[in-house]
This record gives structure tokens, C-alpha cells and sequence, in this order.
């Protein structure tokens, strides 16, 4: 079967395709014949670390979605023909997190990923394809919609009359968009591009902002809130938004604390929670409960996912670079 490799080795390139046996499913286990996979940003953060030795070799991307296609012994809940997908953590199927479940995240430093013709997973870490999608558009799913749910659905609260704030137009920004929309919850949504705001009008953004033109745009948001300010904000820039997401936020808001588009380890001034008694709730992705809540949701108000571009998988080289150009709108998604 086909695949592609992260390379460590210097001059070949740090994305190699592979030609590799088909995995066997073992006890347990279901092997998925892939359809399609997405990337998230998180792939090019692990693209860029791919000279490290722990990586060589491993299939990257930890969402992909496709047709069960074999099953070992002591499989109940599945069939040869099922539609699934993968949940981002292997090993995260409900309950609490813990943090024992990281080395299961699917194309990290541990765990093969889903850019790869057939993969073997363990019967629990799959969720049915909502009947609605395509396995295109559940390949999606996985990273960037469990994230927007988990943070602003199960532990947020999210709901009729709130505000929420967006930064950006990829993949859990536009998520969390749909969400908050199909809800009764109005968006704020902050983009680098006037283009991409006036898609997301057609997506429920209520109060568009150019960060671009306007780079303190936290003054924005409480101008056009009248000072209220917003009661969620996806935080997905990291030090270079999170102070001002902190001065963004209403009274009694939370931030749902997930993104590093700008780096890794922000310090804010969080004098402004107190005062405000306001709550920040850190997320890492989510588990296959999270997942199937989520499902049911996309079924029940027809949520389709927001594809930008799809590629070939002779042209993952491309999906990555298309990604790292930030000009996509959604998702960027491999056909296999
Ligand atoms: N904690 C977790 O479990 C978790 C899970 C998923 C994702 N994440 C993180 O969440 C972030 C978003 O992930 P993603 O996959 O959705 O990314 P993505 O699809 O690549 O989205 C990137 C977009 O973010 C916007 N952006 C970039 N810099 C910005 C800034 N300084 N201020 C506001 N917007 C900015 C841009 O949109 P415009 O062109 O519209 O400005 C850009 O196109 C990443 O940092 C990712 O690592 C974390």
C-alpha cells in the first residue's frame, strides 16, 4: 500500500512516499481503508521538527476517515463497509483527560497518522461518519471540530444569547463559527483579509474585523459591544493575541485557551480574570465521547464542514505548503 513517511534524513525531502505491507488488524482492532485525511496546523509544527530522530518514519496527519475494510477477532461494533473516523487520541475514549493518552495522539511523536492507504486502530478509538458527510468532509472532523466543541460546547456552555470571538479563518475558527450559529450564539470574527470576513458573514459572523487594518482590535470589540464585550473567545493565537483576548472579554467569559499560531508559551496579565470573574479553560483536542456528541449535533442541524481545498495524494507536498500559506478558508483535505 501507499503511504507517506516524515523523513529525518537530510536531502531527501522531510515528506517521502513509501511503499509498505497492509497492516493486519490484531484483537481488538478494525483496519480502515482511508479516504480522505485533513491537515491541521499542528502538521506543519510536526513537519518542521521532522529532522528529529523520533519522527523518522512515521506517517503523518491524525485525521482521515474511510470504509472499515477488515476486522480482527473480539470486534463487535463494526462491520466490513462501515463508514468511520479516527478519533485524534487513540487511547482517549472517555472520561476525563489523562495525560498517559498524549503518545496516542495519531501522527504525533508516537502513534502513525492517517496519511496512508489502510491503517489498523482499535475498534474503540473510531466513531461513525455522520450519514449526511462525505468521508471528505469527516476527515475533517477529528482535530479542528473536536477542539471548537470540546472547548466551547461540553465545557463552555455555549448557548443562545452568548457571544463568541474567533481569531482567524482556518480550520477551529470556522468550526466554532458553525457552532455558535447553530446554537442562537452571535460571532465575532477577527481575519487578516476583508475577503475571508465577508465569507464568514454567510456563516453567522455578526462583527467583522480586520486585524490587519486595525491591530488593536480588543478596542474594537468592546466598541461594538458597547463595552460588553464577548463571552467566549477561541484563543488561537497564543502570545501575540492573548492579552489582547483577555481585554475582549465580558464579564463572567471564558476563554478557551487552544491555539500557538503566534508561539508557544504566553504571558498575559490575567489581573483582568478576577475582576471580571472570568474563567480560562485549557484544551487539548478531545476524546471519542466528545467526538460522538459532536456527531449528533452536525446531524441534527445539517452542519457541513467548510472545505477549502482538496488535493490528490500525489500533491501532499502542496496541501502542506497551502496550509503554511495561511490563505485557506476552513480545511485543507488529501483524497486517496
Ligand atoms: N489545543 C488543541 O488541542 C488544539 C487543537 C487544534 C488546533 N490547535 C491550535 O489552534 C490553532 C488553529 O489551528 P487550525 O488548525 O485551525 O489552524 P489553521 O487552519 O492553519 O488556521 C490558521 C489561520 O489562523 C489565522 N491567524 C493566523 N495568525 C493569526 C493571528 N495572529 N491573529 C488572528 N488570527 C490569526 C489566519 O486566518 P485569517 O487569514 O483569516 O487571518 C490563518 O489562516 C493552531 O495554533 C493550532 O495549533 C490546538
Amino acid at each position: 500500500m501507499k503511504a507517506y513517511h516524515l523523513n529525518s534524513h537530510a536531502g531527501a525531502g522531510r515528506l517521502v512516499r513509501a511503499d509498505v505491507s497492509k497492516p493486519e488488524p490484531a484483537d481488538g482492532e478494525v483496519r480502515i481503508r482511508v479516504e480522505a485525511a485533513s491537515l491541521n496546523y499542528r502538521d506543519l509544527l510536526i513537519l518542521d521538527r521532522a529532522g528529529e530522530s523520533e519522527l523518522n518514519g512515521r506517517v503523518p496527519l491524525s485525521d482521515g476517515a474511510g470504509i472499515v475494510d477488515a476486522i480482527g477477532p473480539d470486534v463487535g461494533q463494526w462491520q466490513v463497509g462501515d463508514r468511520v473516523a479516527a478519533s485524534f487520541f487513540r487511547d482517549w475514549v472517555t472520561g476525563p483527560f489523562k495525560s498517559s493518552y498524549v503518545p496516542s495522539s495519531l501522527g504525533g511523536n508516537a502513534t502513525d497518522g492517517m496519511l496512508a492507504e489502510y491503517v489498523v486502530l482499535p475498534a474503540t478509538a473510531l466513531v461513525p461518519v455522520p450519514p449526511h458527510l462525505s468521508s471528505l468532509e469527516a476527515a475533517t472532523l477529528p482535530c479542528a471540530g473536536v477542539t471548537a466543541w470540546h472547548g466551547l460546547v461540553t465545557r463552555g456552555a455555549m448557548g443562545k444569547g452568548d457571544l463568541l470571538l474567533v481569531q482567524g479563518t482556518g480550520g477551529v475558527a470556522l468550526f466554532g463559527l458553525q457552532f455558535a450559529a447553530a446554537l442562537g450564539a452571535r460571532a465575532i470574527v477577527i481575519s487578516s483579509s476583508d475577503e475571508k470576513l465577508a465569507r464568514a458573514r454567510t456563516l453567522g459572523g455578526s462583527i467583522l474585523i480586520n486585524y490587519r487594518d486595525t491591530p488593536d482590535w480588543d478596542a474594537a470589540v468592546m466598541k461594538a459591544t458597547g463595552g460588553a464585550g464577548a463571552s467566549h473567545v477561541l484563543e488561537l493565537g497564543g502570545p501575540g493575541t492573548y492579552d489582547r483576548t483577555l481585554r475582549s472579554l465580558a464579564s463572567g467569559g471564558k476563554i478557551i485557551q487552544i491555539g500557538v499560531l503566534t508561539g508557544f508559551g504566553p504571558k498575559p496579565d490575567l489581573a483582568r480574570l478576577q475582576w471580571e470573574n472570568a474563567d480560562i479553560i485549557g484544551v487539548t483536542v478531545g476524546s471519542v465521547e466528545h467526538f460522538t456528541a459532536m456527531n449528533r449535533f452536525l446531524t441534527d442541524h445539517a452542519i457541513h464542514p467548510i472545505v477549502d481545498r482538496i488535493y490528490g495524494f500525489e500533491d501532499v507536498p502542496k496541501a502542506y505548503a497551502h496550509l503554511r500559506s495561511g490563505s485557506h478558508f476552513g480545511k485543507v483535505v488529501v483524497t486517496l
